[in-house]
């Protein structure tokens, strides 16, 4: 076995109302993968960002190569040969791609002036080296949430540090960026890399794990060889009780339609989409990463125009084709990037579950904040939202509850139709139970979901329709007892049997 890289020995944090780690001893080995597990909250990206420099520990010691050393910040851990990647996509929209991908180290020509042609040389290299095709002048506003991923992931590595940090690295990307990570992390441990991974995805966590260490409320529950423990045993270890079934789906009898949209177009987007969903179904969208799915229902929700096609809800055509409009037809978005749209960071847990729908507490022009409290409280504890107040700002809440917030947030305005892209992403395999109970007791009462996810087990375990759609079009459209992984991929990829069976 390879020498230990990198140690810590009794680390300690807290932040105002949380111990967020006690006594954490951790190590891991040169030329290997640790992965890090754990439920939303305990831990694990709090004690990256203490190796990262962002956070000085209370107590406890860093060591590389069996030295100790002091890491103040993220500059200081580059010099120790420490990159990381954040959970939380942080970028300024108005950087382009090469600035962005330079910011901090922007190389200087003999004149002290910053060498832009360097800069655009170095960029096309490692964009060319990843096979990514964008250009290095795009601005980050104008990129996907899978392109800033790949970016920020192409920018730790860019670095050529001997520990990478990789936080949910894959909560964001396309099936095939997947494997283009996976393949780079086989080369850097070849190259004597170390690197640890934290993810929620235990298919993923099994495949590039070489050990793997579970974190519960702060604390090391225990660390393994990968070999030595099963999926089921890490789940176990993590919420530190058995779970139920991984999809409790209710059975429902469907009603009579109450959403329906017809031939929706926007030219370049998606075209002809036609879809409908019935009382209490739980309607799924399956597809690639770039299969129109999110751009179809932003387009649905106002937030995007769309050229053609028509939208009813309980039969009657809606008209308005702005936010304000759906929302009043009780039709609600949560959307795919809870930084993008989702959430006020720097606001509290209340004021951003209840922003959407102040108008409930309010009674004679006042605001009855008695009335707010008791409903936020009620929908967090449903939700298990783990928070030291209600005041907490959102910013300093762990990434998975960040995004049950964003579900509280819409659970408050009581729609009839709500719309959830990709409403499981980076929460923990517990949370996720508690959220697909809620869609279940959500659709109970008369009310329906459409669910976009590219957790396609998620909407095989969930759905009673799904709905595939590829390039811009539905592709088709599967009942319940007809679902199977294979059906949807083949209708995803467009590939069809007959298809198949000529190139046979
Ligand atoms: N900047 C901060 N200020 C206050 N509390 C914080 C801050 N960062 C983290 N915490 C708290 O520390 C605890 C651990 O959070 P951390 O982000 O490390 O969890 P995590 O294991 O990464 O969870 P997730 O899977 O949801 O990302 C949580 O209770 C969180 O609310
Ligand atoms: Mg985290």
């Amino acid at each position: 076995m390879e020498g230990i890289k990198l140690r810590v020995s009794n680390i300690e944090k807290s932040f105002p109302g949380v111990k967020a780690l006690s006594n954490i001893n951790f190590s891991v080995r040169a030329g290997t993968v640790h992965v890090l597990c754990g439920e939303n909250g305990a831990g694990k990206s709090t004690l990256m960002k203490i190796i990262n420099g962002v956070y000085k520990p209370d107590k406890g010691t860093v060591f590389i190569d069996e030295k100790p050393v002091i890491i103040n910040n993220p500059i200081q851990a580059r010099e120790h040969g420490i990159s990381m990647i954040f959970q939380e996509l942080n970028y300024i929209p108005e950087l382009t791609v090469e600035e962005s991908l330079f910011v901090g180290r922007l190389p200087v020509n003999k004149w002290g002036k910053v060498d832009w042609k360097q800069v655009r040389r170095e960029t096309m290299q490692l964009l060319d080296e990843e096979g990514l095709h964008y250009s290095p002048t795009t601005r980050m506003k104008d990129l996907s949430v899978s392109d800033v991923q790949m970016l920020e992931i192409l920018k730790a590595i860019s670095y050529r540090s001997e520990i990478i940090i990789m936080d949910e690295p894959t909560s964001a990307i396309t099936q095939k960026e997947v494997e283009l990570l996976f393949k780079k992390i086989e080369k850097l441990k070849k190259n004597g890399a170390s690197i640890i991974y934290i993810s929620h995805k235990m298919d993923e966590i099994f495949r590039i794990a070489d050990e793997i260490t579970i974190l519960r409320d702060g604390s090391v529950i225990d660390t393994r060889s990968r070999d030595d423990i099963s999926i089921d045993e890490v789940i176990t270890l993590m919420v530190g009780r058995e779970l139920s079934k991984e999809f409790p789906k209710d059975q429902v009898e469907l009603g009579e339609t109450v959403f329906e949209a017809k031939g929706l177009t926007r030219k370049g987007y998606f075209e002809d989409v036609s879809f409908h969903v019935r009382k209490r179904e739980i309607v799924g969208f399956a597809g690639l990463m770039g299969a129109g799915r999110t751009e179809v229902m932003r387009a649905i929700f106002g937030l995007d125009p769309y050229s053609s096609g028509t939208i009813y809800k309980d039969g009657k055509e809606i008209k308005s084709k702005t936010v304000h409009g759906c929302i009043d037809n009780g039709v609600v978005m949560l959307s795919e990037d809870r930084r993008r749209y989702g959430i006020i960071p720097i606001r509290g847990v209340r004021e951003n579950v209840t922003l959407a729908n102040l108008k409930k507490f309010f009674y004679k022009g006042r605001l009855h904040a008695r009335k707010e409290l008791m409903f936020v409280k009620n929908i967090c504890e449903q939700m298990n939202v783990k928070t030291p107040s209600y005041e907490t700002s959102v910013d300093s809440l762990s990434g998975g509850n960040q995004q049950k917030v964003v579900l509280a947030k819409w659970m408050i305005n009581d729609p009839d139709i709500l719309i959830m892209d990709e409403p499981t992403r980076g929460i923990d395999v517990g949370a996720k139970r508690e959220i697909y109970k809620l869609m279940n007791s959500f659709v109970s009462s008369d009310k329906a979901i459409i669910i976009v996810s590219s957790e396609l087990p998620e909407l095989l375990g969930m759905c009673d329709r799904i709905y595939v759609m590829s390039k811009g079009r539905i592709a088709g459209v599967l009942e319940r007892k007809d679902f199977t992984q294979e059906a949807v991929m083949k209708m995803a990829t467009g590939v069809s049997m007959e298809e198949e069976v000529n190139e046979n």
